[in-house]
């Protein structure tokens, strides 16, 4: 693929198409296509027979039927204007929303937030729908789903054409990478887009790989996702020496000793999670890539459970490569790969001949889900405005997203001390990692637990029922589920929370497992 051309002005198509292409078209009144089967005489839509059957059998889930929110064109300057729903616009919903709080930090407009994402107005069997299932995919804002339509509606083509929609492709696909450099705090041709975190963690495992020599090691961790530790763990076919960090048992906190204990001179990578997806630990990286340093080895960081609850800045932390899933922050399903440029140049991609030699392009296998990445951009606009409101002094994007992590963090802190003070009084019931308050500056607001006389499933079927989804089993974080002996009994119940949560479905939730436990 050719360089992108940057043509300011040109980019109308993209956000605002002619006029032409919208006349006839109302856009405001368009309802998104029905994804369920009506529900007679509701005018509702069942989406049971989408869900997965042991989970949620017997949820009969609707949803009101939602208009459009567009946001506003964005404003001159290229920030986003607020994104204000059209007046008579605004999705009515199915059951009250839970709640009109404000968030605990004052800047946190709550009421906003969630006027964001359309899905929270579901409701299961009469009961409003509790999205606790963030940690294994968190719901998006009205923008991420437009922006993904109209990619399809009006610039749908591939890259690198002499026409008009194949320019717009182009040039969305390099905003999106530039939004991306913003979030990580990086430049653009060092943003690598890909399906997902495992197809892009195993691309860059075989190109590593393939310079590695029998002998060399490679560190890796137990409380690390599987995409994070099979990758890597399968150069051991070229006699490459795998080398496991532990993680302490009690507070699931990982074994720093042990990191240090398993680096020698042959160490050639540290792969290491930022956060846990299972015990919610978040990792001491900074000193994980220091001491890779120590002895030259790279560094590879799994920032995707950690994305969408702290600020990543891959320059700070100075690690070699950095990989997250944008559908763990509010956007479409997608990964990207952060490389040091020096890498992305010096390692030697397995790729087709007639792909470009140049980076990032060429670590970018076949034609990518261009909709998606109109959607990658969108999802950082999101973070970009929930910044700008919270702080309307910023002057520049990366500093938005700072901001809108600052404003998301004191809320999350609140929701999760309340969480698991909850959690703790439940008779019969175990957290397991970080629990002491003392130390939750160490951990995030994705909590595990298990709870004597019932299997992880049916709680999360019973929750399920009453409108809460949480997760079941292992989330792939299989050494996890493996060191602390619960594999072979279904693994933990998970509860995640992010910022579009409030304090009363915390409240409800704990109301909900108390009368599961009691039944
Ligand atoms: C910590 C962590 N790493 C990696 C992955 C894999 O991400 P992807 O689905 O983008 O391959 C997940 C997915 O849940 C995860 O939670």
């Amino acid at each position: 693929m050719p360089p992108i051309p940057g043509k300011p002005g040109s980019l109308t198509l993209l956000n605002a198409p002619p006029e032409g292409a919208r006349k006839g078209r109302n856009r405001v009144a368009r309802a998104p296509p029905p994804r369920g089967k009506p529900v007679a005489g509701t005018g509702f839509h069942d989406f049971t027979s989408g869900l997965e059957p042991t989970h949620v059998s017997r949820a009969e889930l609707t949803i009101s039927r939602m208009r459009s929110v567009r946001p506003a064109k964005a404003a001159a300057g290229g920030a986003p204007a607020p994104h204000v729903p059209p007046a008579g616009a605004a999705f009515t919903m199915a059951a009250p929303m839970p709640t009109a709080e404000q968030a605990s930090s004052t800047s946190l407009d709550l009421s906003w937030v969630r006027s964001q994402f359309p899905s929270l107005a579901q409701t299961v069997n009469g009961h409003p729908a509790v999205f606790l299932d963030g940690p294994g995919g968190t719901q998006v804002p009205q923008r991420v789903i437009d922006a993904i339509s109209d990619y399809l509606a009006i610039n749908n083509a591939n890259t690198g054409g002499a026409y008009q929609t194949s320019r717009n492709t182009d040039r969305m696909i390099a905003e999106a990478r530039a939004a991306m450099a913003d979030f990580l705090n990086c430049d653009a041709d060092e943003i690598v887009i890909g399906p997902n975190m495992t197809t892009l963690t195993y691309a860059m495992s075989r190109a590593i790989g393939r310079e590695l020599v029998p002998g060399d090691e490679i560190v890796l961790t137990l409380l690390d996702h599987d995409a994070n530790f099979s990758p890597w763990n399968a150069l051991e076919e070229k006699g490459v020496i795998i080398r496991t960090v532990a993680f302490n048992p009690v507070d699931c906190t990982l074994d720093m000793q042990d990191l240090v204990r398993q680096i020698t001179s042959r160490t050639r990578l540290i792969a290491v999670g930022y956060a846990s997806n299972a015990v919610g630990t978040i990792n001491n990286v900074a000193e994980g890539v220091r001491l890779a340093k120590q002895v030259g080895a790279l560094s590879y960081i799994d920032a995707v459970h950690y994305a969408p609850h702290g600020p990543i800045d891959v320059r700070a932390l100075d690690c070699d490569f950095l990989v997250c899933s944008t559908y763990k922050f509010f956007g479409p399903h997608m990964g990207l790969l952060y490389g040091k440029r020096e890498h992305l140049k010096r390692f030697r991609p397995y790729k087709v001949r007639p792909l470009t030699d140049s980076i990032p392009n060429c670590w970018e296998w076949g034609t990518l889900n261009h909709e998606c990445i109109a959607g990658i951009k969108a999802c950082v606009d999101y973070w970009e405005e929930l910044g700008r409101r919270a702080k309307p002094s910023v002057s520049s994007r990366r500093a938005a997203v700072l901001a809108a992590h600052e404003a998301i963090h004191p809320h999350e802190r609140t929701m999760m001390e309340k969480m698991i003070a909850g959690l703790l009084a439940i008779p019969g019931l175990k957290v397991y990692g970080i629990s002491d308050p003392r130390r939750f500056d160490n951990r995030c607001a994705t909590i595990v637990v298990r709870v004597e006389g019932f299997t992880p499933l049916e709680l999360a079927t019973k929750l399920g029922d009453r409108g809460f989804f949480t997760w079941d089993g292992n989330y792939y974080a299989l050494n996890v589920t493996e060191q602390l002996d619960v594999e072979r009994t279904g693994g933990f119940l998970r509860i995640g929370l992010v910022h579009y949560n409030t304090m009363e479905e915390v409240e409800r939730m704990l109301a909900a497992l108390r009368e599961v436990v009691r039944a």
